[in-house]
């Protein structure tokens, strides 16, 4: 199957880290999402150690949280060692709350609020990954206050087009992210930056872009910002301590998709920036990486109960679910492609093409298009795999649809780490 983590049981049925999902269909309820637990130990713990062991002490990984926010994933974080990405207000809060340690914590986001900006420094946040001027100015007038010198890493655009679907390519000179350093604005906010008192400039970040598969799109990037470490080094002689190159790596979605060995793409983009920083002459600074969905995609699976199946005679077959746009919002935004089953009929052909439609009245609520199913009939489970990124993190209550529950997989049991939603819960700050 598309990851080890799924297989068939002697009934038929889709299991999922060990489970019948079936099974668990009938005990939790559908639409349903679900993590296998021990598969977001193995990511942190493979990039963790990749990390160590390719850059060094000091270099490390963190966990992209917009994946994938909710509490448990910050406490398994914190178990397993990773420091955190979050981009809000609310990851913040959600990570605190989840006990995790703020220094720990990197703030990224184009457009921090002056509430955010102070509620990090009062929380005590590691390092701020500061987007611009003006951003720079507030963190720098907050710190002032509180008395203390707050870390902080600049955000650079180096200038590189990745392959990959437009809403997530980031490094182009043209985005609302950082500053470009082709315009020769990034040497300017940098000397800006070192010209603050009450902010300490730790080293620069990039991020080019996200379901990225080719280690040297790592290397190109990786290029360009020890490039500009050497010229800042010469024009200003400030070395950076902390270069971080982003998240971005790929998973699989479908057979079709490629396999991708982290830990060796990880060891070859070392070498090339190793040998990069001594034709340079500059130290090989701490190298961060911070992977999102590489670390909990293929940890999820949704299920959902079928309701109607309609062929429109001459035209084709739409099989609606419980759940849609409002669980997985990726098809209807970015027609991302995703591997689906009917759970109790897993080891049967899959000769019937299909739509699969939500429930939400709008005609683009899908999750797939021309895909080929085992016969589903009303009261089936359909299983839709590597749904652990980007799906409860993005999902909505638009029709005032209550947002499922998430159920953690793990040898121990499985265990609710979200709730479902109630129409309470859905209607609960109308006034
Ligand atoms: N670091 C930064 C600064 C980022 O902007 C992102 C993703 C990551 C790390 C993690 O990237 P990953 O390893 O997850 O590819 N909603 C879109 C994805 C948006 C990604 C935004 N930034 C989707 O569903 O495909």
């Amino acid at each position: 199957m598309l990851h080890t983590n799924l297989d068939i049981n002697e009934k038929g049925n889709l299991t999922f880290a060990g489970y019948d999902t079936v099974e668990l269909a009938k005990e939790y309820k559908t639409p349903l999402y679900l993590l296998d637990e021990e598969r977001i130990r193995e990511k942190c713990r493979t990039y963790l150690g990749a990390m160590k062991k390719h850059f060094g002490e000091g270099s490390t990984a963190l966990y992209a949280s917009k994946a994938l926010s909710l509490k448990e994933i910050y406490r398994i974080a914190k178990e397993e060692g990773m420091s955190v990405d979050v981009v809000s207000g609310g990851e913040i809060y959600t990570a605190k709350t989840a006990g995790f340690p703020m220094e720990n914590v990197y703030f990224h986001g184009n457009n921090k609020t002056d509430d955010e900006i102070e509620y990090a420094i009062e929380c005590g946040i590691g390092y701020f990954v500061a987007d611009c001027r003006e951003e720079l100015i507030a963190i720098n007038s907050f710190a002032q206050k509180k008395n203390i010198v707050q870390k902080i890493i600049l955000r650079l655009t180096p200038g590189i087009d990745t392959h990959t679907y437009e809403a997530v390519r980031t490094g182009q000179v043209d985005s609302k992210f950082g500053t470009a350093i082709e315009t020769g604005q990034a040497i300017e906010i940098t000397e800006f930056a070192l010209s603050l008192s009450n902010i300490s400039l730790e080293g620069f970040h990039c991020h080019v872009g996200s379901q990225v598969f080719d280690g040297q799109t790592f290397c190109d990037s990786a290029d360009i910002m020890l490039d500009y470490i050497a010229f800042v080094k010469e024009k200003l002689g400030y070395e950076a301590k902390i270069l971080n190159l982003g998240g971005g790596y790929g998973v699989r979605y479908v057979e079709s998709d490629p396999h991708l060995d982290i830990e060796k793409s990880i060891g070859e983009v070392s070498v090339h920036i190793k040998k990069k920083c001594s034709e340079s002459g500059i130290d090989m600074p701490k190298i961060l990486m911070e992977p999102g969905r590489s670390i909990v995609a293929d940890a999820g699976l949704t299920l959902y109960s079928v309701g109607s199946v309609k062929t429109i005679t001459g035209y084709k077959s739409y099989v609606a679910i419980d759940g849609g746009m409002t669980d997985n919002p990726r098809y209807a935004l970015y027609k991302s492609a995703y591997s689906s089953i009917i759970a109790n009929k897993a080891k049967e052909e899959a000769d019937f093409c299909c739509a699969i439609a939500g429930k939400c009245c709008e005609s683009g609520d899908l999750i797939a298009e021309d895909i080929m199913l085992q016969k589903p009939e009303r009261g089936d489970i359909l299983a839709v795999m590597v749904t652990g990124a980007y799906n409860y993190s993005m999902s909505s209550n638009y029709n005032r649809i209550p947002r499922p529950p998430v159920v953690m997989l793990s040898k121990e049991g499985s265990r609710v780490v979200v709730k479902r939603e109630s129409y309470e819960d859905v209607a609960k700050n109308d006034i």
